[in-house]
């Protein structure tokens, strides 16, 4: 699989960044495109003590890069903005408000917003987890919106019942269930199993 993954600014870096770490660990994973959106790089500042674009992606895994490669968010020259590129599908981890707008209306303004039109108009998996509470009514006409047009609403809404010790453990099983979403089931992926 080829995957872009995008990190923009809603709270919740700490997800995309277990994301990274995933996918650079999937052996079924060959390429990872990862768009940092600009106004993510403050949120990761202010959640992970990450400052500044320098080796950025390198302080997010913990290790030099293998298979993943960063592209700028003005870069609309980038491969992942053509549908000839071969994608496999798209993940937007955090997605704030504005990048959800943006999506919905087709703006295209950004590599995020093209390579997410791109992903639809190709009618490849586009799973978009959005991170605000509560929602007023354009965030929810927005949803609406994406998914009618075929992306996946996938809320950042951690589980419970699994008894997560930290905050890195529930990032951990939420990227698990976002990963199984798209056919990759992951190694310690919590399975819930009632007493039958
Ligand atoms: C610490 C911090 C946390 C934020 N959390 C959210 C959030 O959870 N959801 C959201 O939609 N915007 C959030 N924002 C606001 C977005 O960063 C802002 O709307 C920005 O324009 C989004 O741009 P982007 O989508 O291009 O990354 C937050 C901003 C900061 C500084």
């Amino acid at each position: 699989m080829n995957l872009t993954v995008a990190i923009t600014g809603a709270s919740g870096a700490i997800l995309g960044r277990e994301l990274l770490r995933a996918l650079e660990a999937d052996d079924r994973v060959a390429r990872v495109h990862f768009v940092p959106s600009e106004n993510s790089l403050r949120v990761m500042a202010e959640e992970l003590g990450l400052s500044g674009r320098n080796n950025l992606l390198e302080k997010l895994l913990g290790a030099p890069a293998k298979k993943t490669v960063q592209l700028a968010d003005n870069d609309i020259g980038a491969s992942i903005a053509s549908g000839s590129h071969p994608s496999s599908g798209m993940i937007v981890l955090p997605c704030s408000m504005g990048t959800l707008a943006a999506i919905a209306l087709g703006l295209a303004d950004s590599l995020i917003a093209r390579a997410a039109d791109v992903t639809l108009k190709e009618r490849r998996p586009l799973i978009l987890c959005v991170r605000e509470t509560p929602f007023n009514r354009i965030h929810l006409r927005n949803m609406t919106l994406a998914a009618e047009a075929g992306a996946t609403i996938f809320p950042v809404i951690p589980a419970f019942y699994n008894q997560p010790a930290d905050s890195t453990e529930m990032a951990r099983q939420f990227v698990c269930r976002v990963l199984g979403h798209l056919g990759l089931a992951q190694p310690g992926a919590y399975v819930w199993k009632a007493d039958e």
